[in-house]
């Protein structure tokens, strides 16, 4: 008998344009990944609401990360491409979850920490459940793995958590899945600070995926380096924190190890280096970029395609959602 194919999910926020970590950190994964496993990608937009959205941005940003999915080789007839707030189930099974959260393991969250901490003036409940809401994206489709960045494991984790502790009261109603975290680009971190990962929030130090060649390469000749003494290209993150993002960086988007990348730049200094890597950069994104403006020029199409990926998520989302509902005592509507 043929073994089923493991599922795979994950999905990112349209809060801000897409970024290089959102690339070379886990999207670059996830073409190769639709012939092996079944794959359900989304944008999830039910958690951008978190911090204040302008809506006309949002539903702008939305259908741009759709094209850019597309764009980055994610076929829409090889795998599930949807939009959260399409597929009522994530919510209708965070209320669930919330009761079998504590409120201790939310407080425990350093995201929630962070943005508490730069949001001062918002500090809503949403932000506080996130991660349950997250729990909900994955465990209605039964994942084996999420591929995310570095930054969102502990949420994979308190997802695990969540999912053992209903299991254990209810049977295996949910697969406990597996965060799935590249080596080489798992934190991309900062151009211009780079002791912080790279994010829409310090865009002097982001490179964006739709952004003009000329303004990356500029991005990366003014990246910040280190003040050693050494002035050689080399992967210690410790001691060399700017240097080693730029080799992260380069090592990722050529497909080089961390040693190749020593090699080629041997005895040459930062000045070659830098826009070496820019330059790396550029032809990586050109492509997507020039993909994702033809994609945007047919919004039938998007239409179309995440109308088809919600019909699909929702048949399997409903699926577990009805279990669960039968297992908490819910009578059947
Ligand atoms: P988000 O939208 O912040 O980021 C999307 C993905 O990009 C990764 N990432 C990075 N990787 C390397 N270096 C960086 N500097 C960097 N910055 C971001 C993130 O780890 C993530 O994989 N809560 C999630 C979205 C989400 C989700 C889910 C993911 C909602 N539900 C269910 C997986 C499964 C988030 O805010 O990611």
């Amino acid at each position: 008998m043929m073994e089923a194919k493991k599922v795979m999910l994950s999905g990112i926020q349209p809060s801000g344009e897409l970024h290089l970590g959102n690339y070379l950190g886990p999207l670059r994964h996830w073409p190769s990944m639709i012939e092996e496993f079944d794959c359900y990608f989304f944008l999830a937009d039910l958690h951008t609401i978190t911090v204040r959205q302008d809506p006309a941005a949002l539903r702008r940003r939305t259908l741009s990360l759709l094209a850019s999915y597309i764009a980055c080789g994610l076929d829409p007839e090889k795998c599930v491409l949807f939009i959260q707030s399409h597929v009522p189930a994530h919510s209708q099974l965070t209320w669930v979850l919330n009761c079998y959260t504590m409120f201790g393991e939310l407080s425990r969250m350093t995201q929630f920490k962070d943005k508490s901490a730069r949001n001062a003036d918002n500090i809503n409940a949403g932000l506080f459940t996130y991660p349950v809401l997250m729990a909900s994206d994955i465990l209605l489709y039964q994942p084996d793995f999420v591929p995310v960045g570095e930054d969102q494991k502990q949420h994979v984790e308190i997802c695990r958590d969540i999912a053992n502790r209903f299991n254990g009261v209810y049977g295996d109603v949910f697969k406990v899945p597996e965060p799935y975290i590249a080596r080489v680009g798992a934190r991309i971190m900062s151009l211009s600070t780079p002791e912080s990962k790279m994010s829409k929030s310090q865009p002097e130090g982001c490179v964006f995926l739709l952004e003009k060649p000329e303004d990356i390469l500029r991005k990366f000749k003014r990246a910040v380096t280190d003040s050693d003494t050494e002035r050689c290209v080399r992967y210690a993150p410790a001691e060399k924190p700017g240097v080693s993002n730029l080799v992260q960086i380069y090592a990722a988007a050529t497909g080089k190890t961390y040693e190749d990348v020593e090699r080629e730049f041997d005895g040459q200094g930062y000045g070659k280096f830098k826009p070496a890597v820019g330059e790396a950069v550029v032809e990586v994104l050109r492509p997507i970029r020039e993909k994702t403006e033809q994609l945007l020029a047919d919004k039938a199409y998007l239409e179309q395609v995440y109308r088809a990926g919600a019909e699909r998520a929702s048949y399997l989302a409903g699926k577990t959602l009805r279990k669960v509902y039968k297992k908490v005592g819910f009578l059947p509507g």
